[in-house]
């Protein structure tokens, strides 16, 4: 029998499609979307003490305190969406761990992610990524004007919010949030090499899906077999 992996991580450059593939992912494969923008610009829009801490980091495209994001990834993953039926973790982690410090004290609260997905796309193609992406307030989807468009120009298809431009996918926090990325991030590819899956993020939304799900189910059979 087939052992699942349940603790799944995304791992990627701004822009990547990390969203975009979470939200094909969870709907298939019925697993919690732990995004840790999300939870933030979530928390800066209820004006919570988080969010009031976390805004001047987000717009100057830098990382909120590790210390503070730990703790929100602590308490999100005691939830019961979080579990699986036999109460085992059981996630999508979306833009966590950021750092080498956050992804140890994943690993000392024992959840490590078991399959990372690296969805990588060369750098060049990320500006104009973020520059035309329109997020969804309301549900989080994103979407482009020319890559992938609303069927209704500014209003978002899945929740009928109109959409917005973020704040930091403007060019110069779009610069920082590179390079904080290339300082504080890039070296967990390293960090995660015995579980990592690269995915070819510059194809078409669909493909990149499909390469995400075969390589989650590639692992499933690796771990199946050891
Ligand atoms: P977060 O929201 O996580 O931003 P990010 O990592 O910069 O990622 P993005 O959401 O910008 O991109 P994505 O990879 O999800 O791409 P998407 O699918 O939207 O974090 C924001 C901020 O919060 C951080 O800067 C930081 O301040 C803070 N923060 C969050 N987590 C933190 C943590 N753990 N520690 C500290 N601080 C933290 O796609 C992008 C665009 O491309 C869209 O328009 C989309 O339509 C398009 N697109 C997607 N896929 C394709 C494709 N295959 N082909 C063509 N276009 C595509």
């Amino acid at each position: 029998m087939s052992k699942a992996a349940n603790k799944l991580m995304l791992l990627g450059a701004p822009g990547a499609g990390k969203g975009t593939v979470a939200k094909g992912l969870t709907s298939q494969l019925g697993v919690a979307h732990l995004s840790t923008g999300d939870m933030l610009r979530a928390a800066v829009a209820a004006g919570t003490a988080v969010g009031r801490l976390a805004q001047g980091f987000m717009d100057a495209g830098q990382l909120v305190p590790d210390d503070v994001m730990v703790k929100l990834i602590d308490e999100r993953t005691a939830e019961a969406d979080c579990k699986a039926a036999d109460g085992k973790p059981r996630f999508l982690l979306d833009g966590f761990p950021r750092t080498l410090p956050q992804a140890d004290a994943l690993d000392a609260s024992g959840l490590g992610p078991e399959v990372v997905l690296f969805v990588d796309v060369p750098e060049e193609a990320l500006l104009r990524r973020l520059t035309g992406r329109r997020s969804c307030p309301g549900c989080g989807a994103p979407f482009h004007i020319d890559f992938q468009p609303p069927k209704v120009d500014g209003i978002c298809d899945a929740c009928g919010t109109a959409l917005v431009h973020r704040a930091d996918d403007q060019e110069g926090p779009i610069r920082k949030r590179l390079d904080t990325y290339r300082a504080q991030t890039a070296p967990l590819v390293q960090r995660y090499a015995d579980r990592i899956v690269r995915i070819d993020g510059t194809t078409a939304p669909a493909v990149v899906l499909e390469a995400a799900l075969a390589a989650v189910a590639g692992k499933n059979q690796a771990q199946s077999a050891a």
